[in-house]
């Protein structure tokens, strides 16, 4: 059974994805033992409440230092006995220890397809508005690991969104979470779960 801990800092809907597909059997193996936010005021925590998830708040601002709360932070998720750590929406830098100690076992859902409209500044609406600037007409979605950049660790699904004529950002942003974040993010946990993604020479490889 994977033991999958969710760090989440906005609305939770990449989280109701994951536990509405635990619940429904399309995600096996696995079981959300926690959710950690960096916000106590978002609705993801109440989303976790309801489905009687384990949950808190670690927040930069409650230590007197990024070093003290990287630790707070890093000693939360051992605390759950993580296999999987995943980023769903989370807007906090994650230290590096963390990623030294979780090395391919931390994922993030990017609303974009990277190497498009990805890297420091790329969150949320930000990748929208830069895609309807650019004129793209694909969009999308990628699930990836977490390395030390960002953004830039190895791909393990992407899917494909078409930008309609008259998109704002908003109604964009949705279309990729409907069509692509809620169904690739839990994807990924399935195939990890069931020990079908592996990494070979920095690249995904799954079988
Ligand atoms: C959204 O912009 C999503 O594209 C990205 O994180 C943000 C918050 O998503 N992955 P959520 O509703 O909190 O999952």
């Amino acid at each position: 059974m994977l033991r999958v801990v969710v760090l989440v800092s906005g609305g939770g809907t990449n989280l109701q994805a994951i536990i509405d597909a635990v619940a429904a059997g399309t995600i096996t193996n696995t079981e959300i033992v926690g959710v950690i936010s960096n916000n106590p005021e978002v609705y993801a925590l109440e989303r976790a409440k309801k489905a009687g998830i384990p949950n808190l708040c670690i927040s930069p601002k409650q230590y007197e230092s990024r070093d003290a709360f990287n630790r707070a932070l890093l000693n939360a998720v051992d605390g759950f006995q993580a296999d999987l750590v995943v980023l769903a929406g989370f807007l906090v830098v994650i230290p590096e220890m963390m990623i030294e100690r979780y090395r391919n076992r931390i994922i993030n859902i990017h609303p974009s397809l990277i190497p498009s409209f990805c890297g420091t500044g790329f969150y949320g609406l930000k990748v929208h508005e830069a895609a309807l600037e650019k004129g793209v007409k694909v969009v999308g979605a990628t699930v990836h690991f977490v390395d030390e950049g960002t953004d830039t660790g190895a791909i393990i699904l992407q899917k494909a969104v078409e930008v309609q004529q008259g998109d704002t950002p908003e109604v964009l942003q949705r279309r990729v979470m409907e069509q692509a974040e809620w169904m690739i993010l839990p994807q990924a946990i399935d195939l990890i779960a069931n020990g079908r993604v592996e990494v070979v020479d920095g690249k995904v490889v799954i079988n």
